[in-house]
């Protein structure tokens, strides 16, 4: 199996990483990364967009052949690993399924989407680290970059080899195994959820899927992404409430 990040494609600029992984998936090996230093039309979760004016660490990672499984947990799987690369500069927490923070600030954006070409089912996983905005405005108030966290810009291919080699493992790890340490990270647990359907709980815990379990007047509930908002885990600036922030992915 190759590793990932062979062979690596870096552009200047790109529409989207995602994007142009997708529409090359069949000619491309499992493990190519796609990276690019600015995105005209990056995309974020929920059809949102992610700017980043050459502000981040930004690429693709293709998966074709084998899939970690079960698949609902390869969001997971690039929040651990992109921690792990991390964590020699910031100690991030996890916002499940797959935003990175420090001090309730988002640091890193993670968007796996799923395709299939021919026969075969592909994953990409879309990855994108704040380094340094600097004068740039920031895209939302609750954003925030390394610069400003650790006063320094790792180089952007040392944080890339880091992030590479940390996802091969967390790629190649059961979810089992991977579980308690997604645990101790994930900042939501014992927080306040509200689901799609208007119930509110508390999160609880992670199943073997990914889903996160909330403890409702009623039971206990599992959620996929998509289907709940976590509540009250992004600091904001004026003007804001609760974060709301819509948690889905396309996986
Ligand atoms: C989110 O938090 O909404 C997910 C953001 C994902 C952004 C990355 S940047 C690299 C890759 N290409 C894209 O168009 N999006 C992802």
């Amino acid at each position: 199996m190759r590793a990932i990040g062979q062979p690596l494609l870096q552009f200047d600029e790109l529409d989207s990483t995602n994007s142009y992984c997708k529409r090359c998936a069949v000619r491309l090996p499992h493990g190519a990364v796609v990276m690019a230093r600015s995105q005209t039309s990056g995309r974020g979760r929920s059809g949102r967009a992610w700017t980043s004016p050459d502000a981040g660490l930004m690429f693709s990672v293709l998966l074709k052949e084998e899939l970690p499984s079960p698949v609902q947990t390869l969001p997971l799987r690039c929040a651990l690993g992109v921690r792990e690369a991390l964590a020699a500069y910031v100690d991030c927490g996890i916002k499940w399924p797959n935003d990175l923070i420090v001090d309730g600030k988002k640091l890193v954006g993670i968007l796996c989407e799923s395709g299939v070409c021919g026969a075969e089912a592909y994953a990409v996983c879309g990855i994108g680290i704040n380094l340094d905005f600097g004068s740039a405005p920031r895209p939302v108030s609750y954003a925030t970059d390394l610069r400003v966290l650790t006063g320094r810009v790792p180089d952007r291919m040392e944080l890339a080899r880091a992030a590479f080699s940390a996802l091969d493992r967390v790629f190649a790890s059961s979810w089992t195994a991977l579980l308690p340490s997604y645990r101790a990270a994930c900042v939501n647990l014992g927080r306040s959820v509200r689901l799609e359907d208007g119930r509110e709980g508390t999160a609880e815990d992670l199943d073997e899927t990914g889903r996160l379990l909330v403890r409702c007047e009623d039971g206990l509930v599992a959620v996929g992404a998509g289907e709940c908002q976590v509540q009250g885990v992004y600091a904001l600036g004026s003007g804001g409430g609760s974060d709301g922030t819509s948690v889905s992915s396309g996986l």
